[in-house]
């Protein structure tokens, strides 16, 4: 059967100009990721312009506050159409059921992050006081958060089998750090292929440099498309 894996390019850079540039050599992707770098450059202009291309958005804005702050945010997110939005599962379940609240009825859907990937099991103990290594603290969270009623999780390509045997087939998985073979591994560590984070059961997958820095970046999003249908 093949898999519907989707395809999110990211656009983190620092001008509209950059911005539109991209989506425009990135032809046949349907999907674009605004983070920090971008939104907080341009605003919410930048997210209605590639929602105006006939894109869908993925705000990545990582929110994590008080549970009535957050709901304002998540109202935000889904008053500019965004098709996903990102919180922190760590902000606990009060902060996701809020988030859940304000966009219901509306198409707009919650991820989770879980642990970031840049954490070391010494710095989530030394640091964060988080007396349980990745491997245990990611699929609990997981597992919280869409209980509290996220709609999917953002892991690295290496958890996605352990969120989706916590989580189980129905929620969104959606993973970075994602390198077709014919690409450069750039600063990632832990990379899977296109091919085999929709075999783990990756829902997304969220692909920066291979297109990006591709001479050819339409004929990268082809590649990967091709790749995620085999
Ligand atoms: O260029 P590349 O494909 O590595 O970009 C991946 C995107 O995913 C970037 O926006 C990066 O910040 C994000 N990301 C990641 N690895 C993580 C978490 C997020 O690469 N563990």
């Amino acid at each position: 059967m093949p898999s519907n894996t989707e395809l999110i390019t990211v656009l983190d850079v620092d001008t509209r100009e950059e911005a539109l540039r991209i989506i425009e050599a990135s032809e046949g992707c349907d999907w674009y990721k605004i983070g920090s770098q971008l939104f907080t450059r341009c605003g919410p202009d930048i997210v209605r312009e590639v929602l105006g291309m006939g894109r869908k958005v993925m705000l990545d804005l990582k929110f994590y506050d008080i549970p009535n702050t957050v709901a304002h945010g998540a109202s935000a997110a889904a008053a500019l159409n965004v098709g996903l939005f990102t919180v922190h599962a760590s902000g606990g379940i009060n902060m996701i059921a809020a988030a859940r609240k304000a966009v219901e009825g509306t198409d707009t859907r919650i991820l989770a992050v879980t642990i970031l990937t840049s954490f070391t099991d010494e710095q989530l103990r030394d640091e964060v006081g988080l007396y349980e290594t990745a491997a245990q603290a990611v699929p609990r969270l997981a597992r919280q958060a869409i209980e509290a009623g996220a709609h999917g999780i953002v892991c690295s390509p290496w958890e996605i089998q352990l969120v989706r045997d916590a989580v189980g087939p129905e929620p969104l998985v959606v993973t970075p750090g994602i390198r077709p073979a014919w690409s450069s591994k750039d600063d990632q560590a832990r990379i899977m292929t296109p091919k085999d984070a929709a075999k783990a059961g990756a829902s997304m997958i969220v692909v920066g440099r291979p297109i990006l820095k591709h001479e050819n970046p339409a004929e990268a999003v082809r590649l990967i498309k091709e790749e995620l249908a085999q």
